[in-house]
């Protein structure tokens, strides 16, 4: 089957030695149906020459920035218009660089600035290269930039060493590819109730209780839904992030306020995923005035917030429901209990006392539990990259393909 008829591809390829991989990259997308062009860094034409990518492809292959006079459409806005889709590979450490840093001095850096379509790089370097701070941390903006960043490979690299760093092998590539576009905007027409941050119970008009909640997760997943297309809902507490664009935000402090917002947009929407963390008990008696020192203890009485997830459970007609269980111990224990007693169709199960997973981290360690007991486990990885199972999971279920 030619999933990719109709579909523009334009390929990047810069000046590393897995250049020649990239090769088979355009054959394949090329036998899928899709449109290719490439572009190259005058490196990268010192490991591939353009003539093997022109054939490949049947169409030009662009390396200058001035050189074709005779060519009156601006190369790099013609070709940022082409593509639906950008692939940069192998993307060396200095394109990763100068992409993050917007930094354009050559056609294929310039194109990339001008196009609006998603982009995928893969990354493809020496491992001291790539676990160099600066390096990670030119990726660690293009993924908050939403651009899909492909895991290098594990292997012997072209300089002799054995680690991470090998373009990953182009039927990998190509099926990222074919995945993006089959996933593409897949939730349009659906409307998704995301929560993020941590709620805050006043105590009197200068304190609260609250916890260690950033909204990180809450406001990946919110991302994330949107860029599948869906019509996105975010209602956070506490968050002090950069407020993600084509949704709508509703602000809110407390536990009580959450559910009653909450509540007001169930009956319309498709699925809700609950990844804030709600208070479980809030303050009887707030005082109206700042309570003064005087006692030397001081006793504050706590009631019962509403269990937002689980009056949902009850009220659930069509709504796919997706809640998280924050633990410390006894993870899928508790987590399952949670799963049953909300009436979910899949929990994420995050042991938060774990380094580098749960509160105000930019990464995550996770599993996935669904109703019917399967699990999937996760490693470390980026918020962003945890969202996107759990939307992909959502598309499962909301196919049909799961209950
Ligand atoms: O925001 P970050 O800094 O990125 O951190 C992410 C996170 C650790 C907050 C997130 O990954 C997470 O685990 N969120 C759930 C936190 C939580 O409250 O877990 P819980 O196990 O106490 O609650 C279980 C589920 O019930 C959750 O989906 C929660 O939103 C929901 N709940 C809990 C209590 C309550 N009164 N009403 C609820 O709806």
């Amino acid at each position: 089957m030619k999933n990719l008829e109709n579909k523009n591809i334009l390929i990047g390829v810069t000046g590393g030695i897995a250049a020649y991989k990239v090769v088979e990259v355009a054959s394949r997308l090329k036998k899928l149906g899709a449109n290719v062009k490439v572009v190259m860094t005058k490196s990268a034409t010192e490991f591939v020459s353009p003539r093997t990518f022109q054939e490949i492809t049947k169409n030009a292959v662009y390396v200058e920035m001035f050189g074709d006079a005779a060519n009156f459409n601006v190369a790099h806005i013609s070709l940022a218009d082409f593509a639906d889709l950008v692939l940069v590979a192998p993307a060396t450490a200095n394109f990763l660089a100068k992409s993050a840093h917007g930094i354009a001095d050559d056609l294929l850096t310039t194109t990339i600035l001008a196009a609006t379509a998603p982009k995928i790089f893969v990354p493809s370097m020496n491992t001291n290269m790539l676990e160099n701070p600066a390096t990670q941390d030119n990726i660690k903006i293009l993924k908050q930039r939403g651009i899909k960043i492909l895991e290098p490979a594990d292997g012997e690299l072209a300089c002799g060493i054995v680690g991470k760093g090998r373009l990953p092998e182009p039927e990998n590539i190509c099926a990222e590819i074919v995945k993006f576009f089959s996933t593409e905007k897949i939730l349009s027409g659906k409307k998704i109730l995301v929560t993020a941050g941590g709620t805050l119970e006043p105590i009197d008009p200068v304190r609260y209780i609250g916890n260690r909640s950033s909204g990180k997760m809450g406001f990946e997943i919110a991302k994330a839904a949107e860029n599948f297309g869906a019509e996105v809902i975010l209602i956070a507490a506490n968050t002090h992030l950069e407020l993600p664009k084509n949704l709508k935000f509703v602000k809110v402090e407390s536990a009580v306020e959450m559910r009653e917002k909450v509540l007001s947009e169930f009956v319309s929407v498709d699925a809700v995923i609950m990844s804030a963390a709600v208070a479980d008990y809030r303050v009887k008696n707030v005082s109206s005035q700042k309570i003064k020192k005087s006692e030397e203890n001081l006793t504050l009485e706590l009631v019962k917030n509403p269990d937002i997830l689980k009056e949902l459970g009850k009220l659930k007609t069509k709504q796919i429901l997706v809640g998280f269980a924050a633990e410390t111990e006894n993870l899928f224990e508790y987590a399952e209990k949670k799963l049953a007693e909300k009436n979910l169709n899949f929990i994420v199960a995050n042991n938060v006392s774990v380094e580098g997973a749960g509160f105000g981290v930019d990464t995550n360690i996770a599993s996935i539990i669904s109703r019917g007991g399967e699990v999937e486990n996760f490693p470390l990885m980026s918020k962003a990259e945890l969202a996107e199972k759990i939307i992909f999971k959502l598309i499962e279920i909301l196919q049909g393909e799961k209950s």
